[in-house]
């Protein structure tokens, strides 16, 4: 093992270099003007992968490559075998104006690393990229076999990857899969993330007049439909912070006493929290602390709401549509098909019949639990003490990565989740960024991970 450390010790900078050359693709899977992009990024990472002696292909799909690179096999071993995951597509920079410097310009300031994608996910999957190329370079014998999955579209849904798993499911079937592609919540707290929310999205549009109307001429005489659609988001949520749908809530598992206890240990300071987000006030669901608001209740967010005239100046209309972009997080045992039905029969309720409502099914994706007790994830627990020099703690998180159910179905494995980012890396905000010290721990951590693992 300790060929393996000093590997690591010995090529940082070089490491930190290639994290910045990863960095600069602007691999926003949400934007068609990127697709360019993510192929040349794909391109790289395998290039990458093979120049660390991994055996590597490109696997073509429907949307952006799928990149799988192998540790060299031994013929008739017995080794146990292991899949890492991770996503090389980051969310969209914008809004450009609120970066220091350009996001895909990787800008480094003290043990901070600058960039879109930087933490999510770019850095998490490079540190297990380092930690198995030490092995590899070194000659030190890996005990695990090990298999790397890279998708580029993981921001905007995994569809494709879910069709490629059906398709490859004996090459890929294994003994667990690791990823760490979510947080923890500070260096001295490592962390096992044991369940995430899972999420629903849907799209509302309020169809009012055929065209915008002068809202003199015509205002009092039809229904607005940017009004309609407040009134009927503003009826979804109580000042609880309650979500008021009927049945929304039939299938949300309460925490135990021992869970509850686990979350509470977690360190928090409310008022840190409440800076860090620039609110005056935080606000969640009556009757919960905000770690459980936040990863063991479900929500319902607006992420976009657009109707109207959005230029300078003022343009008296009534507009001819209104539309809000939504997602529900979910925890266990919610369904996102469920919900989905009962969601759109509440709409269909609420909405008065001097609009038209239309609604577009975005994507699903279900909550995720797993033991936090069992040999693997007693392993990751060790592996983590090691490589951060602190008792790792028990998390639930917030994010969704659905892919983790498909795992789950088609490989018959459970996922191993091991976060490096921090909670102010700001993940889909502005100034992204990566802790150079998580990026070393983690390498660290992956190398111990495959001998606790095996062992
Ligand atoms: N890495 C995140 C998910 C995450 C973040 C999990 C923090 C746990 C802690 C991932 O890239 C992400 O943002 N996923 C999306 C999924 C969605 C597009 C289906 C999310 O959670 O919004
Ligand atoms: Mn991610």
């Amino acid at each position: 093992m300790q060929p393996v450390l000093d590997y690591l010790d010995q090529n940082r900078e070089r490491f930190i270099r290639e994290l910045c050359d990863y960095v600069r693709f602007p691999s926003v899977s949400a934007q068609p003007q990127h697709r360019k992009d993510l192929e040349a990024c794909a391109a790289w990472l395998k290039n990458h992968c093979e120049s660390i002696g991994l055996q590597t292909r490109l696997c073509s799909t429907a949307g952006n490559p799928i990149v799988v690179a192998k540790t060299p096999r031994k013929p008739g071993s017995k080794r146990p075998h292991f899949l890492v995951y991770g996503h090389y597509d980051v969310q969209p920079p914008e809004p450009f104006e609120l970066w220091k410097t350009p996001p895909f310009e990787p800008r480094i300031e003290g043990r901070t690393l600058f960039g879109r994608g930087s933490s999510d996910n770019k850095g998490q999957h490079l540190a297990h990229l380092n930690a198995v190329e030490a092995y590899l370079k070194t000659g030190t014998e890996l005990p695990c076999d090990i298999t790397f999955v890279i998708e580029g579209e993981e921001e905007v849904g995994s569809s494709n990857l879910g069709i490629f798993l059906k398709e490859n499911q004996a090459e890929l079937a294994c003994e667990g899969i690791i990823i760490s592609d979510n947080g923890i919540p500070s260096l001295k707290h490592p962390a096992l993330t044991y369940a995430l929310r899972g999420i629903l999205a849907i799209e509302v549009i309020l169809h009012g007049p055929s065209r915008d109307l002068h809202s003199g001429i015509y205002g009092g005489s039809v229904n607005n439909p940017a009004m309609a659609l407040c009134q009927l988001l503003a009826g979804l949520r109580d000042k609880n912070g309650r979500i008021t749908i009927p049945g929304f809530y039939d299938d949300v598992v309460k925490l135990s006493t021992f869970e509850k206890k686990q979350l509470a240990r977690l360190p928090f300071n409310e008022d840190a929290f409440r800076k860090f987000m620039g609110v005056p006030e935080l606000f969640g669901e009556k009757g919960f602390t905000s770690v459980e608001q936040r990863t063991a209740r479900p929500t319902l967010e607006i992420n976009g709401l657009t109707s109207g005239y959005q230029g300078e100046g003022s343009k008296t209309i009534v507009p001819s549509w209104a539309r809000a972009k939504i997602t529900f997080r979910l925890v266990p045992d919610q369904k996102p098909d469920k919900l989905r039905k009962i969601v759109l029969a509440h709409l269909k309720k609420l909405c008065p019949p001097n609009v038209r409502m239309e609604v577009k099914s975005g994507h699903g994706g279900e909550p995720y639990i797993v033991s936090p007790t069992g040999p693997q994830a007693r392993a990751a627990m060790r592996a983590l003490k090691e490589a951060f020099g602190h008792e790792p703690v028990l998390m639930r998180e917030g994010g969704s990565i659905p892919i983790v159910n498909d795992f789950k179905k088609l490989l018959k494995a459970e996922t191993l989740l091991l976060g490096l980012a921090l909670p102010d890396d700001n993940a889909h905000s502005p100034n992204e960024k990566f802790d150079l010290d998580c990026f070393e721990k983690g390498m660290r951590m992956g190398a111990f991970l495959w001998r606790e693992l095996a062992s």
